[in-house]
């Protein structure tokens, strides 16, 4: 499967454009009408295009490509962590880049509610994340800024990505928010520090800031200088269910209780 398919069928719909209108003048009837076919084809594509006719292949192929890798593994954890959080998982919101197709994949799950906020700005929604955002069920917002949620809103809070671009001075203020609209914890999942290379370059000018991956020690360490604690049990039976499914993580994993 190519990685964004639209691309290329757009690019020729424009310059398919060109050549209609230039050649219109001097050209037999029969390449005219011809023209006039192909053209209209191409139009028809790029239509399907925009109304998001590939939205799906674009979500699969977008976290295929490892765009935001840590997002794309929260998706493919959904059923490991209803093995371990349960009931918790029922009112769920997830934080990070493309928060559109993990909150459609949580509400796919039975008795899941699930709602998103997306750090950065979305340049290319599909009609799926457009309807999500009109709902109100995804939000764009700053998370530097305190989350536009009340104490407890949610059962759950998943991070993924999102941390990684904060400096410590703003984790400060971020991490503790996150605990306070959470009921039952958070589950971050960050970018581990070998694999972070690419990412590093090619992520700057998105997001203002290189992600800067953290070892283990390091947010260990973090978390208990500001008071958040590792959920040990709920670890536990993250560790059995993933080991269970042959499940082998390629982000780190942490399972922090909320603060109350
Ligand atoms: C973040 O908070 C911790 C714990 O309160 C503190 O020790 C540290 O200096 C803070 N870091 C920044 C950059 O403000």
């Amino acid at each position: 499967m190519s990685r964004r398919p639209g691309i290329p069928s757009r690019r020729f719909g424009e310059g398919g454009g060109g050549l209609f209108s230039s050649s219109k003048s001097k050209s037999s009837p029969i390449l005219s009408i011809g023209l006039l076919i192909v053209g209209g084809l191409f139009l028809v594509a790029y239509m399907y295009k925009g109304s998001g006719g590939f939205g799906g292949l674009d979500s699969v192929s977008r976290v295929e490509g490892g765009d935001y890798l840590c997002s794309g593994e929260v998706q493919q954890a959904i059923p490991i962590l209803q093995q371990a959080y349960g009931d918790s998982m029922h009112k769920v919101l997830h934080v990070g880049p493309d928060a559109c197709y993990v909150v459609s994949k949580l509400l796919k799950q039975d008795e899941t509610e699930a709602w998103g906020l997306e750090p950065y700005d979305i340049e290319d929604a599909d009609s799926n994340c457009k309807a999500l955002i009109r709902r109100g069920s995804v939000r764009v917002a700053d998370i530097k800024f305190p989350l536009p949620y009340r104490p407890k809103s949610f059962s759950l809070v998943i991070v993924s990505d999102a941390l990684d671009y904060l400096s410590p001075r703003y984790l400060n203020k971020t991490l503790p928010d996150l605990a306070r609209v959470s009921a039952d914890g958070i589950v971050i999942f960050t970018g581990i520090p070998s694999n972070n290379q690419k990412a590093k370059v090619a992520d700057v000018s998105k997001f203002g800031r290189a992600a800067k991956m953290r070892s283990s020690s390091w947010w260990t360490k973090y978390f208990a200088q500001n008071n958040l604690e590792e959920n040990e049990a709920t670890s536990k039976k993250f560790g059995q269910a993933s080991t269970k499914s042959s499940y082998v993580p390629k982000c780190q994993i942490f399972h922090l209780k909320s603060l109350h």
